[in-house]
């Protein structure tokens, strides 16, 4: 349903996405695995229309949607809920959720509002009990679920996950992931981002490693896991997972 064909992106001269390619079928979840600065953001803001490709093209349900403005994007019926949530603080949690379903309030369906917003709360059903609170207020894992409920509100068929797991303890990361896994079932294929490679993969049916703007490896979650490519797609020749030092990496490096 998606397919990214030879994406090239720079910003300015610096060169972030190499002639991307990848492929989301209907029903999957699909994981992007990259360390910091792998170009993954870079590849859902093309994929979004926020960022226009140098080369290649993106379509969605055989239709090109590279150079179509975001808005049409999202009308196209793919959403992207952006890295560090990005809500409205000061707005309530009912606030932000009607914001992502700007096209239709514009359209002044009123009701299928009211259903959308009814079937987001069933997915998140600790927002149901925070409507009129100040999303600023949320926890961590609270906004996330938020965002995803927002992006749901558009009644995407493909979903763009950039990091939702981002900084959650991992309890709460997990219990969003799940809500991820069960996403194709609503209707929703997903784009899933992360850094965190093993709570991603359990929940996707295939993955891919990006690294240097390029996908350097590509199939089910035990082939990337068996993949010496994994371990260095986030060591780096120099670096380190997580913060800890590697000696081994340096010394043979
Ligand atoms: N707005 C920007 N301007 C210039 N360079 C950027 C910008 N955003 C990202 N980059 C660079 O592009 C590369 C890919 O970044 P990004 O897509 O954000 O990676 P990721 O999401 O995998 O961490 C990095 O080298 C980053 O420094
Ligand atoms: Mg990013």
């Amino acid at each position: 349903m998606l397919r990214v064909e030879s994406i090239s992106f720079a910003y300015g001269r610096q060169p972030a996405l190499r002639e991307v390619s990848l492929k989301v079928q209907p029903g999957e979840v699909v994981s992007l695995l990259g360390m910091n600065g792998a170009g993954k953001t870079t590849l859902l803001g093309v994929i979004s229309g926020m960022l226009r490709p140098k080369g290649g093209r993106v379509t969605f349900e055989n239709r090109q949607i590279s150079g179509l403005a975001p808005s049409a994007v999202v009308e196209a019926g793919v959403v992207q809920v952006p890295e560090g949530r990005q809500l409205f603080g000061p707005l309530s949690v009912r606030e932000n959720l009607e914001l992502g379903s700007y096209v239709r309030l514009r359209k002044r369906q009123h009701k299928e509002v009211a259903r959308d917003l009814e079937r987001s709360l069933a997915l998140f059903p600790v927002l149901a009990q925070r409507l009129e609170q100040p999303a600023g207020t949320l926890s961590g894992g609270e906004q996330q679920m938020l965002a995803m409920a927002r992006g749901l509100m558009a009644r995407p068929r493909l979903l763009l996950l950039d990091e939702p797991s981002l900084g959650l303890a991992p309890k709460v990361a997990a219990e969003i992931l799940g809500v991820v896994r069960d996403l194709p079932a609503q209707g929703c294929s997903v784009l899933l981002v992360e850094q965190n490679a093993l709570g991603a993969l359990s929940v996707s049916q295939r993955g891919y490693i990006i690294t240097g703007g390029r996908i350097r490896q590509s199939g089910s979650p035990q082939e990337i896991l068996a993949d010496e490519l994994l371990r260095e797609a986030f060591l780096g020749p120099r670096r380190a997972f997580g913060g800890v030092k590697d000696k081994k990496a340096e010394e043979t490096s």
